[in-house]
């Protein structure tokens, strides 16, 4: 019987071309092999513990989906995932919310999930799940007598041991991470962390090779860089007209920054670097207008509510204080904008800010270095805390809780000589090649093969 891939994930691509990181990657790791992809149908329904739905594939592989109740929608993706995890993962415990039916609606989903997989699988399907809405899966599906290899990628950031400390569930998290046979991460600063839960518990065991025993299980905690597809966006780049798609002014350089709108991207703090920058220019430098767009998202969270207030009063102010009757220096879509539309602001920018708070990788950061023209490159402003400045070290680093050294960074990179922007920008550009994403999902794959088969065993 030959190898089939499950893919597990949250989101599922509904659209025809799909966007975002995870999806786009995960797109094109299915396309190429063949496969299954399984997700959290789009629209919740009362009738949740029916099968799972069948969604239209067409893309060289099949896609389905299992059905999350109204209620699980509130308690399991934007109350368990979103406001208990991922603020414990972005270093903000003072934003998480304990609910304790948060936590049953995430046991209940990951294990009707279990069930729907456990039903399907054939000896020889590898399993690999994706991301922080599914961190028991492992566990729940060997507890159903699954002996397949299982692997997991975190997205996002593994959380710090001290913050650990925050969940109810901290013990269970380590039997979690535990059942998988690869347990894939961003960075080497996230093996550390991963690690270091393990250490730090005297169940814990680090072994020779690398792996950790806990309990009687051994998983392997490495980290697997994602990446993107860098000649796709790099051609999407090329059709170039940027300048005029943004509407710019002769004299008038462009700084963009691109993120959903979320707490951990350090998007108030950029715009006030970029007041501050403002600040320092005389009456005759030339101008430059940060574009920010910043898609909505989870919106229903309060936190998500006040970090877009806040922003919208900040752009606001700092526009009020700081625009001419012809120029408007901070410009905010709160809206998508098409990949294709994105390569080609990207290659218009002088100036890429990706300045995160948090971050697992942050692909804006290697989107932006594959649409520059080689020739006449922008320079990217990278935060030390986003997970691309652990290899993107030829951008301008910077803290993203500085604002004035933010403002000093977009002084220093709108004047760079060009010699020293297509130095950096070569180097860059090498090493978002080193990460290319068809390279993940193969280093992922075949490392998971290479696990040893779990044995049996009985909850
Ligand atoms: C991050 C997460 C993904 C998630 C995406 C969009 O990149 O790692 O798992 O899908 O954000 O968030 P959403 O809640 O809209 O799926």
């Amino acid at each position: 019987m030959s190898e089939r891939v499950i893919v597990v994930s949250n989101r599922v691509p509904t659209e025809e071309v799909p966007s975002g990181g995870l999806v786009v990657a995960l797109h094109d790791c299915l396309s190429a092999r063949g496969g299954l992809w399984l997700g959290a149908h789009p629209e919740p329904s009362e009738d949740a513990d029916g099968g799972l739905v069948e969604l239209p594939g067409g893309d060289g592989y099949e896609k389905a989906a299992f059905r999350l109740t109204p209620e699980e929608y509130e308690d399991y993706y934007l109350g368990y995932a979103n406001s208990v995890l991922w603020p414990l993962c972005h270093r903000r415990t003072d934003l998480i919310a304990l609910d304790r039916r948060y936590a049953e609606a995430y046991e209940r989903v990951n294990r009707r999930v279990a069930r729907h997989l456990a039903e399907m699988l054939t000896p020889d399907d590898l399993i690999w799940i994706h991301d922080y809405h599914f961190l028991p899966l492992a566990r729940y599906l060997r507890e159903l007598g699954v002996t397949n290899r299982i692997g997991f990628f975190l997205h996002i950031p593994f959380p710090a041991l001290g913050d650990v400390t925050a969940l109810p569930e901290r013990e269970a998290l380590h039997d979690w991470v535990v059942a998988f046979d690869v347990f894939g991460v961003q960075t080497r600063a996230d093996v550390a962390r991963g690690l270091e839960m393990f250490r730090a518990h005297q169940a814990g065991e680090l072994m020779l090779d690398g792996r950790v025993k806990f309990r009687g299980d051994t998983v392997d905690i490495r980290s697997f860089p994602i990446g993107i597809d860098v000649e796709a966006f790099a051609g999407a780049a090329q059709a170039g007209g940027g300048r005029r798609l943004a509407g710019l002014g002769e004299y008038e350089d462009l700084v963009i920054g691109v993120d959903r709108l979320d707490y951990s991207k350090g998007i108030p703090n950029r715009v006030t670097a970029f007041g501050q920058y403002l600040d320092r220019l005389g009456p005759d430098s030339r101008r430059a207008t940060l574009l920010q767009i910043a898609p909505p998202s989870r919106s229903s969270v309060t936190a998500y509510q006040e970090i877009t207030r806040q922003l919208e009063y900040l752009a606001g102010s700092l526009n009020g204080d700081h625009a001419e009757l012809d120029w408007t220096p901070i410009r905010y879509i709160h809206r998508g904008v098409p990949r294709d539309t994105l390569a080609r602001l990207y290659r218009a920018a002088r100036v890429g800010m990706v300045t995160p708070l948090a971050d697992g990788m942050n692909l804006v950061a290697k989107e932006y270095v594959a649409a520059q023209d080689p020739e006449d490159p922008g320079v990217l402003i990278l935060s030390a805390t986003a997970g691309a400045a652990e290899s993107m070290t030829d951008a301008l680093i910077v803290n993203a809780y500085d604002t004035l050294e933010m403002a000093e960074a977009l002084e220093r990179a709108l004047s760079m000589p060009l010699a020293e922007r297509q130095d950096r920008h070569r180097r860059l550009l090498t090493t978002v090649r080193e990460t290319h994403i068809a390279g993940w999902s193969q280093n992922f794959l075949s490392c998971l093969r290479q696990a040893e088969p779990a044995m049996p065993r009985v909850a």
